[in-house]
């Protein structure tokens, strides 16, 4: 049930900066909340922010948000009118000499900051949800969801709240070889474009 008092964006953001509702805000530079219109037709849920996140406290502005941008744009939508935030708002890292190497956020961390994601879906209200990748996936359906049986579905939920699960891009980053990241890459752009119908239809 959201806070009776958090009714904004603004609000939200205010709230969230204090969190300390699991133990990632110790070691995280800043909480990262979700960033796009209050009133946007769309949501995108990744997992958690990355190193660059973390330190511009923006949510994919590093190397797996310009791949979301490329897929974003060649689908036919314009990342400016989406809702885009995390399933988890606190990089999560451990320190490896001057680096700090991404760690899969645990079911206890999903779960507490499901909290956050619940208010940015109370005041943004969005059409869709397009979950990224197996942890947004998680969160969303309350459930672990196995993203290669789902991907490319439009789900309708008890709840009304209609769910497209795909990747998340940094797989994409991960692949070495240049044709399978390629037909990975156009499987995405697919997945997007699922999206771009689903709330054209909707119009
Ligand atoms: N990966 C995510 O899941 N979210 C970000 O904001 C950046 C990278």
């Amino acid at each position: 049930m959201p806070h009776a008092e958090i009714t904004t964006l603004a609000t939200l953001r205010e709230a969230e900066a204090g969190c300390t509702r699991c133990p990632l805000y110790r070691n995280a530079t800043q909480v990262v909340p979700g960033e796009g219109p209050s009133r946007a037709k769309v949501m995108f849920v990744g997992e958690q922010p990355g190193n660059d996140e973390d330190l511009a406290g923006k949510p994919f502005v590093g190397p797996a948000g310009r791949v979301l941008d490329r897929a974003i744009a060649e689908a036919g939508l314009d990342r400016t009118t989406i809702f885009v935030t995390n399933a988890v708002k606190h990089f999560k890292f451990e320190p490896r000499g001057k680096r700090r190497l991404h760690k899969k956020p645990n079911t206890y961390e999903i779960d507490r900051c499901r909290w956050w994601l619940e208010h940015e879906r109370a005041i943004v209200k969005p059409e869709l949800i397009v979950a990224l990748g197996a942890t947004a996936a998680r969160s969303l359906f309350e459930r672990p969801v196995v993203i290669a049986r789902v991907r490319g579905n439009v789900v309708e939920r008890e709840d009304g709240t209609r769910l497209l699960v795909t990747i998340h891009p940094s797989y994409l980053l991960r692949i070495v070889d240049a044709r399978d990241k390629a037909a990975e890459y156009r499987r995405f752009v697919s997945d997007l474009k699922i999206c771009a119908e689903t709330l054209a239809n909707a119009a």
